[in-house]
């Protein structure tokens, strides 16, 4: 019995231990982005002004495209959603706004419903305006999904 209880406490110790050491070196290895503390207030994120009346390319094939004007007094909640007001049929067509392609009205199994699925209800989740803001990283992305007959 005793060994039993001596096996169980020295394996307690050594996951107890290893445990201490793993999150020791994740810890010193993890850089933040943050250029603050964590206990520090953010600086205020820049303002970046929304480049309007021009079009950026997408990235990549699946890309949401960016907003091509200001979003920020477009009220989005349960009750309504502005955008829908000139993006969604019919109003897209008297206000003269791109529709949302159907793909906005599957649910979750693929099913077509009568309204904008909740899954692409809160727009801003996906569509960002566009500015010219610097990456916070350098990166060196390329699309997958290139078709190299055509060049
Ligand atoms: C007053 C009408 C109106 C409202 C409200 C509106 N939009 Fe637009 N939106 C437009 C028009 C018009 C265009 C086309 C402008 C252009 O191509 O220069 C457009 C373009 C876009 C595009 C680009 C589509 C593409 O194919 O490139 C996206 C994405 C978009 N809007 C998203 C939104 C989102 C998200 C909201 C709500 C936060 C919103 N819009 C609210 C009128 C509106
Ligand atoms: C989950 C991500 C997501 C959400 C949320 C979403 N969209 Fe989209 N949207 C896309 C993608 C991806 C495309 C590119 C075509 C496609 O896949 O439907 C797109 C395309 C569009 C287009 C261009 C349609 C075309 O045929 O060129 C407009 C306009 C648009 N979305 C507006 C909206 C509005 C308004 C909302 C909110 C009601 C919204 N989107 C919510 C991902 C999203």
């Amino acid at each position: 019995m005793k060994t039993k209880i001596k096996a169980i406490a020295l394996a307690l110790a050594l996951a107890l231990g290893f445990g201490v050491l793993g999150s020791a070196v994740v810890a010193s290895e993890v850089k933040s982005l943050r250029p603050t503390e964590a206990s520090q207030p953010d600086a205020p994120p820049a303002i970046y002004k929304v480049m309007e009346g021009t079009k950026h390319d997408r990235a990549y094939r699946q890309q949401p495209p960016l907003v091509p004007h200001q979003t920020d007094k477009y009220e989005i909640d349960l009750k309504v959603n502005q955008c829908l007001r000139c993006h969604e049929w019919p109003y897209s067509d008297q206000e003269k706004a791109p529709k949302i392609s159907d793909l906005h009205y599957l649910d979750r199994n693929g099913v077509r419903q009568d309204t904008v699925n909740g899954n692409r209800y809160f727009c801003k989740q996906c569509h960002v305006p566009q500015a010219e803001a610097k990456p916070l990283v350098e990166n060196k992305f390329q699309p997958a999904t290139l078709n190299t007959n055509l060049r």
